[in-house]
């Protein structure tokens, strides 16, 4: 069921303004410029993205402002007046009102990202949709890439990322308080999600038919700059995490059997869920 508290101008209106969303697209927007300039992307032809949950197409834009005709990106998002934001001025987007499980495409993406929709899978059934609708729509070598909530945050109940205090709550959920950019004490947006383990993305990953899958923690600090690349990081203090996951070029027999990837300063001590 679709979660209303973003389907309004108000959210909107705060994401414009937000330090901490503008860190989750700086990390994204640096993992898909090193996707774009890897050559096995075939350069005569634009490179085909989706952004899964694109919300009111903020990012979609900002990307197609800065690549131009590289890229032919198409966004869809089941929340009606944030699609509605989004087709304003972007008669060069293809935006689609449509959620992970009812989107529909005749067309295969190099590149599939969402930035915070993973949480707002309501149960493991959503979930597995979700990846499995990117894996979908991905072509062979692809990858799907996500902003998500880190399975090791332990929120502290104060501000801890910029204007954002998180609450815990039963049931492996986790609350959103989307605070004022003007008084940080007023709660402009409230969003209650799904704070989901390392194991059950992993699972829903691998179900889906992903083979590698890198977590990359995401260092949101108090300026909302991206400092992802930063060795000593407390994991329990970063609130996100970013998930890069390839679509095999050939599956083979070696690769289903493969283990995820994990390098030094991926989270992989992240306690499970
Ligand atoms: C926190 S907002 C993020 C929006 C956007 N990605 C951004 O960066 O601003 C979460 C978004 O997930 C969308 N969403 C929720 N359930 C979804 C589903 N099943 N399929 C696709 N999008 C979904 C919501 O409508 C909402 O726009």
């Amino acid at each position: 069921m679709l979660n209303n508290c973003f389907d309004n101008t108000v959210y909107s209106e705060f994401i414009g303004q937000d330090k901490t969303r503008a860190a989750h697209y700086a990390a994204l927007l640096r993992e898909l410029e090193t996707l774009v300039k890897d050559s096995h992307f075939n350069t005569e032809s634009p490179i085909k993205i989706l952004d899964m949950g694109c919300g009111d197409g903020r990012f979609a834009k900002f990307l197609k402002a800065r690549f131009g005709d590289k890229v032919a990106i198409t966004g869809f998002d089941p929340a009606h007046k944030l699609i509605e934001i989004a087709k304003q001025s972007a008669s060069d987007i293809n935006f689609i009102e449509a959620s992970a499980q009812s989107f529909q495409s005749n067309e295969t993406y190099d590149i599939v990202f969402s930035t915070l929709v993973l949480p707002y899978a309501e149960n493991t059934q959503s979930l597995n949709d979700m990846f499995a609708a990117a894996h979908g729509h991905i072509a062979k070598g692809g990858h799907f890439i996500s902003v998500t909530f880190n399975p090791g945050f332990i929120p502290t109940g104060q501000q801890d990322a910029p204007n954002r205090s998180f609450e815990r709550l039963a049931n492996h959920r986790i609350r959103i308080n989307f605070l004022s950019h003007d008084d940080p004490n007023k709660i402009e947006v409230r969003a209650d999600a799904r704070h989901w383990g390392k194991k059950p993305y992993e699972m829903a990953a691998r179900n889906a038919g992903f083979r590698s899958i890198n977590w990359k923690l995401l260092d949101v600090t108090a300026n909302g700059s991206d400092t992802a690349e930063t060795h000593g990081i407390v994991t329990s203090r970063c609130p996100y995490i970013v998930l890069d996951m390839q679509k095999p070029r050939e599956i083979s027999k070696g690769l289903l059997g493969a283990h995820t990837a994990r390098t030094a300063r991926d989270g992989s001590d992240i306690e499970l869920g």
